[in-house]
């Protein structure tokens, strides 16, 4: 999501005609976008924070924004008691403060951007908000699509819903039209994204829904791939399951997060669904599906967790053998109601050891798995090079990272891999000996 929001606010910077810096050093202007999720996420940001401090000091005209979760819908006047060498706060998803500001400074005429900005939506015409910025261009081959802003949900343990606010759906023409706009500037896949992104439409009083929007999304001429995430269990439907079935150009990739396998935990992380009813749902997924990946989200230690009801979660995922696991130790929150209400009493050392056996789980699942591709053919969409390695990098339908070596210019291409080594988190392959009409 903030990938996308630093996308979208870089085109808007660059229209006004800024461009990107080597380094923060030399900028006039520096953004931080920041994720609060956890409490290391936040610490890092406090201390990229404290770096800028000191470089303000000895640049005093450096423009210095701060964006994202940390500020919230707001935290604003708190944060600007604490940092007040911080210039501009912007929430999440919300580039007009930095805009104003700099209009405000003189430094451009915001009026004329605003009328711009209007008359491009209106007349769905290729607006700068969705250009790609400078160093994107011809290089990017994936972007990521928010179509569901905010979350109101409030699981007990989230932030986001006090920082993104409430959930609301964009409406489906400025997604199709954000969607062609960046496929006609070369991106051939993109990643669609909610915090609950499987209740899109919801909210929008129209009958029509993440299913919908991806046969709309699909249609898009040149757009190679689409993936969504991240998925809530109890509105994954059969309409959506099979929408993923039957559509080519949406990979066979559900990012499902289970986050607790006991039911009394996941009662007190309000999450609205038990052990058994996940299982069914992976079950259904996968007798429509089978060869769907199904990553999951999972949070060991929530407060009152006893090592017991920590084995539901590991028999879950040792039972499901689930394809990916993103794990977290639990991390106190400001304003969740864990936070309020309950006591984060699984000790550091007892999280961590749970962390590490699901972790090591994880990898044992995701190996035996991989091996499994081996000496097979799979297509890769190609993201990148690394020049260092010489070779390219790009990922499969399932969403597996994958490495090969091939002389030819392949960016952006769907390319036939044979996989001839496979580890927990990557795959390394060759492509068949090009023939010279290829080159
Ligand atoms: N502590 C640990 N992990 C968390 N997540 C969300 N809030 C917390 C928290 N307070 C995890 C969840 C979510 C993912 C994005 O981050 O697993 O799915």
């Amino acid at each position: 999501m903030n990938e996308a929001d630093s996308r979208h606010l870089s085109s808007q910077l660059e229209a006004l005609g800024y461009h990107e810096a080597d380094s923060s050093t030399d900028a006039d202007l520096v953004v931080l976008n920041t994720c609060v999720i956890r409490q290391q996420a936040e610490d890092k940001a406090v201390g990229k924070l404290h770096t800028l401090k000191s470089m303000k000091k000895k640049k005093p005209n450096t423009t210095i924004a701060l964006m994202g979760c940390m500020v919230g819908i707001k935290e604003a006047p708190r944060l600007k008691q604490r940092f007040p060498f911080v210039d501009v706060f912007m929430p999440p998803s919300e580039t007009e403060p930095l805009l104003d500001y700099l209009g405000d400074q003189g430094l451009y005429d915001h009026n004329k951007l605003r009328d711009t900005r209007e008359k491009a939506i209106r007349n769905a015409i290729q607006d700068e908000e969705f250009v790609l910025p400078a160093l994107q261009r011809k290089s990017a081959v994936t972007a990521h699509v928010p179509i569901v802003l905010g979350c109101s949900h409030a699981c007990t343990f989230c932030i986001i819903p006090y920082r993104r606010g409430i959930e609301r759906s964009r409406p489906k023409q400025e997604i199709v039209h954000e969607v062609t706009t960046l496929v006609d500037q070369g991106i051939r896949e993109v990643m669609l994204l909610g915090q609950i992104v499987d209740r899109y439409g919801t909210d929008l009083n129209e009958d029509y829904d993440l299913a919908d929007l991806l046969y709309d999304v699909a249609n898009i001429n040149g757009l190679f791939r689409i993936r969504f995430l991240t998925s809530h269990p109890n509105w994954m439907t059969d309409k959506l399951i099979d929408a993923v079935k039957d559509i080519d150009k949406v990979c066979p990739q559900l990012e499902i997060p289970v986050q607790a396998g006991n039911d009394e935990v996941l009662a007190n992380m309000r999450r609205g669904y038990t052990n058994a009813a996940y299982r069914t749902l992976v079950d259904r997924v996968r007798s429509r599906m089978p060869d769907a990946m199904v990553h999951t989200d999972i949070i060991v230690g929530f407060p009152g967790e006893t090592d017991e009801q920590f084995m539901d979660t590991y028999s879950l995922l040792k039972d499901l053998r689930l394809d990916k696991v993103h794990l977290a130790k639990y991390s106190e929150r400001p304003q969740t109601i864990a936070t309020r209400k309950m006591e984060d009493d699984v000790t550091p050392v007892e999280k961590e050891r749970r962390r590490k056996k699901i972790d090591e789980l994880d990898t044992i699942i995701q190996t035996e798995k991989n091996s499994r591709l081996l000496h097979k053919t799979v297509e890769v969409l190609v993201e990148g090079r690394d020049d260092r390695k010489g070779r390219w990098r790009g990922r499969t339908l399932q969403n597996k990272l994958t490495y090969f070596e091939d002389n030819r210019d392949l960016l952006g291409k769907l390319v036939d891999v044979n996989i001839n080594r496979a580890g927990p988190y990557s795959l390394l392959g060759s492509t068949s000996i090009s023939l010279p009409s290829m080159l």
